[in-house]
């Protein structure tokens, strides 16, 4: 599916009218009294030449949140989607991250332009840390310094982080005045990360969950031999069943019920519509109960406080 750059086609325009009018979705309210959709497209691992139509499949299917990354390489075509839904800018929430290579406050400061360059926005509503940098922890803290200044400028709506574990939290707040409204972490049924939740909730940060149907413990290239997939968890089963849904969307309604965020990827029409058709349905406190009780504490992503030079190597270029 391609579209000129700046326009959509009829059809696309009188989809999104319908949806708008149908809009069933669900805000959280952040630290700082912006409202954010608690459900979210990624789009980690989208090559480019999918990430237009998948960002406006799912503006179609009534999405109103893309949470992108400098890293991921594909800002300008999640900016292309947002261009040609014909959805006004302010309908549709934008989350971002600053990649390692660019932190310390100058660099960030300019990781900014090159983002909303390749957006082609004004600004950007959730702008946050990509991961610590456990090594160079004072370049992690400038560059946050630097996102607090883009907020008090208005280019931000909101600032936060990501990957950070309790102990990067305590350093940050300590040298920072604005707490961070998002901490988006690893978070699915085999990983929920108690002591980080905690946290968050302790100084008000909202938890957002990445690979939040579990696409860690399945996508190719990760992982070792051992893993295993969440998606094909028969206690999850079981409770989809009960419910006449799948997996990823008992999964997806887990996070909601608990208060997170949540931004399940996919470029497929047909899941990334099942992924928001999660607002039928409920599961009692019992069901809640045996999903977490996955919980393994066995992280499938990278450690965060594992210091890897080669992360620096990545250069993000310029808009
Ligand atoms: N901050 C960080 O360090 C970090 C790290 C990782 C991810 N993230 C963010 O979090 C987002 C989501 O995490 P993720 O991409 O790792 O994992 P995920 O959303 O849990 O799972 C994505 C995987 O599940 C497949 N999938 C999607 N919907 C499905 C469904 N209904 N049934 C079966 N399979 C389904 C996708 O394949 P298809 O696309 O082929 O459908 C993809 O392989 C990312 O896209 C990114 O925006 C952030």
């Amino acid at each position: 599916m391609t579209y000129p750059p700046g326009q959509a086609s009829p059809g696309v325009h009188w989809e999104l009218k319908r949806n708008l009018q149908k809009r069933d979705h669900m805000d959280i309210t952040l630290n700082n009294g912006l409202s954010m959709p608690a459900l979210g497209l990624g789009v980690f691992q989208s090559a480019p030449e999918e990430t237009t139509a998948a960002v406006l499949t799912a503006l179609n299917t009534g999405y109103r949140h893309i949470d992108t990354a400098a890293a991921y390489g594909n800002e300008r075509e999640v900016g292309q989607g947002v261009r040609i839904s014909g959805l006004d800018r302010s309908d549709i929430f934008i989350e971002t991250k600053i990649w390692v290579s660019d932190y310390g406050h100058d660099r960030a400061l300019h990781a900014w332009d090159k983002a909303v360059g390749k957006l082609g926005v004004e600004y950007v509503d959730l702008f946050i840390l990509h991961q610590p940098a456990p090594d160079r922890f004072e370049k992690t803290i400038a560059a946050y310094k630097a996102l607090e200044k883009l907020l008090a400028d208005g280019r931000v709506k909101a600032i936060g982080v990501s990957n950070f574990m309790p102990h990067h939290l305590e350093q940050l707040l300590d040298a920072t005045d604005v707490i961070p409204a998002v901490n988006q972490i690893e978070l699915h049924p085999y990983f929920t990360q108690p002591e980080v939740q905690a946290a968050d909730a302790e100084h008000g940060i909202l938890t957002q969950a990445w690979s939040p149907i579990g696409g860690i413990t399945f996508y190719p290239g990760w992982g070792g031999e051992d893993r295993r997939n969440v998606m094909q968890d028969p206690a999850i089963a079981a409770v989809a069943q009960a419910h006449g849904k799948t997996p990823a969307q008992v999964m997806l309604r887990w996070h909601l019920q608990q208060g997170r965020s949540a931004i399940p990827k996919s470029i497929h029409p047909g899941r990334i519509a099942e992924n928001f058709d999660v607002f039928d349905f409920e599961l009692s406190e019992a069901e809640i109960a045996v999903i977490n009780a996955l919980h393994s504490g066995v992280r499938s992503g990278p450690d965060p406080d594992e210091a890897r030079e080669e992360r620096f190597a990545l250069v993000i270029p310029e808009a």
